[in-house]
């Protein structure tokens, strides 16, 4: 925790950026007081901008972190020229060359792990230790790509015909648009990045407005690393800007595969605008993941799980635990349980970097706007608050932060025609509801609009089986004894119905990166129709 007596002698904002800011931004690169002067939100080879100038802010205390200088319409149309242009050298390189030049982008990563966790904890508001978590994400998914370097490839298929041979190609595709979201800055990039380096292509990054300084920060590191590679920037571009940048890679052919990451009212019409010119989209929208307790579960891991899920990142994960299905039997033990563990977080809101700290801002000031509207409306349609309900009292130094208390809502009639349950706040308020079956619990659990994470606490195969199989959760990430929150990289991540059905990061999510060819070959002297067709011509 910051001092208070400290913070009244000193004036805030210099205090506060030396003490935390200063030598993470000169090692990464950066100027050491970024506020001073400008910094340039436009890479394609070299940086530069003309657009608006935008301030970072910080969200624990609502100091100047930097003033980012964002893309013009120009610079974005530059950027497409060079992204495309790099992209035609880099297809030409084999993939496991392609590997080594990831390798070293791994490994300039760990270098500056904490670094760059630490400007995501200052600018997005994570604490410690889910900033360094989220750029060891990014390494993570680089370690994968690597691997993928030397085994992506297509099937091979017999042919009915003799002597012809029937492959998959995997081209590269081309350039790959990602506009990500503020809460995760850096991560949601990486996964993108890694799967498009590897296949080939060159790709264009929108971040969140709100955090230019962590996209720029991870693009310092990674075109360092192609730059000693004398390879184009322009790989990995970026373009810092707000919607009208975001448009204009959402609009435009240049851009192969567009990634959006974002609300489903905006990812639902960026995937038809992406669909109207023909181009491939990935989308990644709302959340609303729920968790359910059966009787027979482990409840000292079912607590602290849910906790996890539902504190962590101050409630502000796409896969976030929104919603609390507890069996009645064991509903009153474990909600006392889980509003005595939300008490005792009291003491540990607060200043992100600090040691000790488990809860950070949200982290923005219309995030604490759409949490308090959030509390009206649960008051209104008659959810009792448990816990929290109201902004969170915090240390002088911080109280120009944006912070709420967690709050836990319990709601009659498992959440049936209780209209908050139906959304995505993206606040910590979890809303607690209870079961008799199984059954009437997946049906709560799939009876949302959006469909990303979900998970079940039991000790029981069978129940397990049921909620992974036909029967079961209608989620794409499915979990049975741990947190909706916190995947891995290995597995595919992202979700079904308004999430929108896109799959970034590991299992075969890589496909989508590739233009795929299914190759026949004829390597007899004859001409053999399939399907038994019969065509000769006269000679
Ligand atoms: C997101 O919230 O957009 O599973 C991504 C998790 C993280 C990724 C979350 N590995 O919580």
């Amino acid at each position: 925790m910051l001092s208070r007596r400290f913070a009244s002698a000193v004036p805030l904002q210099r205090r506060l950026l030396s003490t935390h800011a200063q030598g993470v931004f000169q090692r990464l690169g950066l100027s050491p007081d970024p506020t001073s002067s400008e910094t340039p939100g436009v890479y394609h080879g070299s940086w530069g901008g003309r657009g608006a100038l935008v301030d970072s802010i910080n969200p624990a205390n609502g100091e100047l972190l930097a003033r980012v200088r964002q893309a013009s319409a120009e610079d974005t149309e530059d950027t497409l020229v060079a992204a495309r242009e790099a992209y035609k050298q880099w297809r030409t390189v084999p993939a496991p060359r392609r590997g080594l030049v990831l390798q070293d982008i791994g490994r300039a990563l760990e270098e500056k792990r904490d670094d760059l966790g630490a400007v995501v904890s200052l600018e997005m508001g994570k604490i410690k230790s889910e900033g360094r978590g989220e750029v060891q994400e990014i390494i993570d998914i680089v370690g994968y790509a690597v691997g993928l370097s030397r085994s992506i490839g297509g099937s091979v298929f017999p042919s009915e015909r003799p002597n012809h041979f029937i492959t998959e190609v995997a081209n590269p595709l081309g350039v790959v648009g990602v506009i990500s979201a503020f809460n995760f800055p850096t991560a949601v990039y990486g996964w993108n990045l890694s799967l498009s380096l590897v296949n080939g292509n060159a790709t264009i990054w929108k971040p969140a407005p709100t955090t230019s300084l962590c996209a720029i920060a991870t693009t310092k590191i990674i075109a360092s690393v192609l730059e000693s590679h004398k390879l184009p920037g322009a790989l990995s571009a970026l373009v810092c800007g707000g919607g009208e940048v975001g448009q204009a890679l959402v609009d435009d052919k240049r851009v192969d595969l567009l990634s959006f990451t974002g609300s489903e009212a905006r990812g639902k019409i960026v995937g038809q605008q992406v669909q109207a010119r023909f181009g491939k989209s990935l989308l990644e929208l709302g959340g609303n993941n729920a968790a359910i307790v059966l009787p027979d579960a482990n409840m000292a891991l079912a607590l602290p799980s849910i906790a996890f899920a539902a504190l962590g990142t101050a409630g502000q994960r796409c896969t976030t635990t929104r919603r609390l299905f507890l069996h009645s039997s064991i509903a009153d033990s474990f909600l006392a349980s889980l509003v005595a563990a939300y008490k005792s977080t009291a003491s540990r809101i607060g200043d992100p970097l600090a040691e000790g700290t488990l809860i950070g801002p949200v982290h923005a000031q219309d995030g604490v706007n759409r949490y308090l509207a959030a509390i009206e409306q649960i008051k209104k349609d008659g959810g009792e608050i448990l816990v929290g309900g109201k902004r969170a009292e915090v240390d002088a130094a911080l109280s120009k932060g944006n912070w709420v208390e967690p709050t836990i809502v319990k709601v009659a009639n498992g959440g049936r025609g209780f209209k908050m349950m139906q959304e995505e706040t993206f606040a910590p308020i979890l809303y607690v509801s209870t079961f008799e079956t199984l059954e009437e619990a997946i049906e709560l659990n799939n009876g949302v609009a959006q469909g990303l994470s979900s998970a079940l606490f039991t000790q029981d195969l069978s129940n397990a089986l049921k909620w992974i199989g036909p029967e079961g959760s209608d989620t794409g990430i499915v979990n049975v004894n741990g947190s909706t929150s916190g995947a891995e990289i290995g597995a595919p991540f992202g979700g079904n119905k308004s999430t929108g059905w896109g799959r970034e990061s590991g299992g075969d999510a890589w496909k989508q990166y590739a233009r795929w060819a299914s190759c026949t070959l004829n390597w007899s002297n004859e001409v053999a129709l399939a399907q038994g067709v019969n065509f000769s011509v006269e000679e």
